[in-house]
């Protein structure tokens, strides 16, 4: 099945939309039931019948469906934040006395959450390696799960993921990846070895920059349990709403990914030739240390990548981001409009420091304008800043 038809059509019932191209928006909190033995029935596989939005939704379902599809997973779970997704699947994984595996650098309200486990026992570290075996000194009889992104947080490496979760299985650790950068229209980790893959809606799947929401994804085994208690308790549910916003940004995400990828290649390369630049760290590139693993495991790149400006100066960043007009200053990504955030003017250095993030790099989000007007944009403020 391709992926346009899954983004489209898979999932929506033309029974029960009658014929309307869009999936109703199911507004409510509740659902009655005939008798009350149903009810009890109800209640007792909440996570299949409908009893109570923060359980299940029909809209919410027809997202779930098409998501789980894409992904190449047998279920997935809709959370009203991508950090709601991560923190309940993490949850869902340890106990009190586990340890977690971080793998390179990932979105920083994960660390931070892993972090906040630390309350309840649950332990972590933090490995920047670029093979397996590295791993075999941080591992531990009571690590229990391998968390990923790839590409990694802000320096955009490429993490082997074939290898990774090989070594993670051969031990018995659960791995989880972030796969929000790609989508699955460029990378689908669950069809490499990786256990539960999470995303933010928020960004490209969304693309609008008009919704908050989040997804894990795989077997039933392990997403069953999440939905069952995770997204129950903590109660980040995602709404009807939301949902239905999420399935139309999926109606053109193929044709989005296809389009950024363009406009963020044709600036990547723009920067890459300029004499201010010192380095761009965009995988499409072939100068990028990872692309050759990355064409392995991506089918394609989306636009978000940094710049390492040629500048020790705070004030030239601030005058380059400053200098830019189309590019405005934001820390999400993924929607129609091109952003920028420079981490050095808005993370404390020490902060920036640990993350092995250099003052001179600027984060882009290439959105969907016009590619010259893009590159005339920061050719103009490399030029005054
Ligand atoms: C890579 C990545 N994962 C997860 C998240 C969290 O998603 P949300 O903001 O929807 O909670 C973000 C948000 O910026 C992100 O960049």
């Amino acid at each position: 099945m391709d992926d346009a038809w899954i983004c489209g059509r898979l999932g929506e019932d033309e029974s029960w939309q009658l014929g309307a191209v869009n999936p109703p928006v199911y507004e409510t909190s509740l659902f009655t039931f005939p008798t009350a033995g149903a009810l009890t029935e109800g209640l007792s596989a909440e996570d299949e019948n409908y009893v109570y939005s923060r359980g299940t939704n029909p809209t919410v379902d027809v997202l779930q469906r098409k998501l789980a599809a894409l992904e190449r997973a047998e279920r997935a779970k809709c959370f009203g934040s991508g950090m709601g997704a991560i923190s309940a699947t993490i949850s869902s994984l340890v106990s009190a006395g586990d340890h977690v595996i971080v793998l390179g650098a990932v979105y920083g309200p994960t660390t931070q959450f892993l972090r906040y486990l630390e309350k309840f026992g649950v332990s972590h570290t933090t490995v920047h390696a670029d093979n397996p075996a590295a791993l075999d000194s941080a591992v531990k009889p009571t690590t229990r799960l391998l968390y990923l992104e790839s590409p990694s947080y802000m320096r955009y490496g490429i993490i082997d993921i074939r290898a990774f979760t090989a070594w993670a299985r051969g031990r018995g650790i659960t791995t989880v990846m972030d796969n929000t950068w790609s989508t699955p229209i460029f990378q689908k980790p669950l069809t490499m070895g990786v256990d539960l893959v999470v995303h933010s809606l928020s960004k490209y799947i969304g693309g609008h920059s008009d919704l908050v929401g989040g997804v894990v994804a795989g077997p039933a085994r392990l997403v069953r349990p999440i939905a069952q208690t995770e997204y129950q308790l903590l109660g980040a549910a995602l709404s009807a709403h939301e949902a239905s916003k999420a399935i139309k940004g999926l109606r053109t995400l193929p044709l989005r990914m296809r389009a950024h990828q363009e406009r963020g290649l044709e600036v990547a390369e723009f920067l890459a030739g300029h004499p201010a630049v010192r380095a761009v760290n965009h995988p499409g590139l072939p100068s990028h240390p990872g692309h050759a693993l990355a064409r392995t495991q991506m089918t394609g790149f989306s636009s978000v990548f940094s710049v390492e400006l040629g500048t020790e100066d705070l004030a030239t960043v601030a005058r380059f981001v400053d200098g830019l007009r189309h590019f405005r200053t934001g820390v999400s990504w993924g929607g129609f409009e091109s952003l920028v955030n420079a981490p050095a003017l808005t993370t404390q250095e020490s902060v920036r420091a640990t993350m092995g993030i250099p003052l001179g790099l600027v984060r882009l989000s290439v959105g969907l304008e016009d590619a010259s007007a893009l590159v005339a944009d920061l050719a103009g403020a490399l030029e005054t800043s």
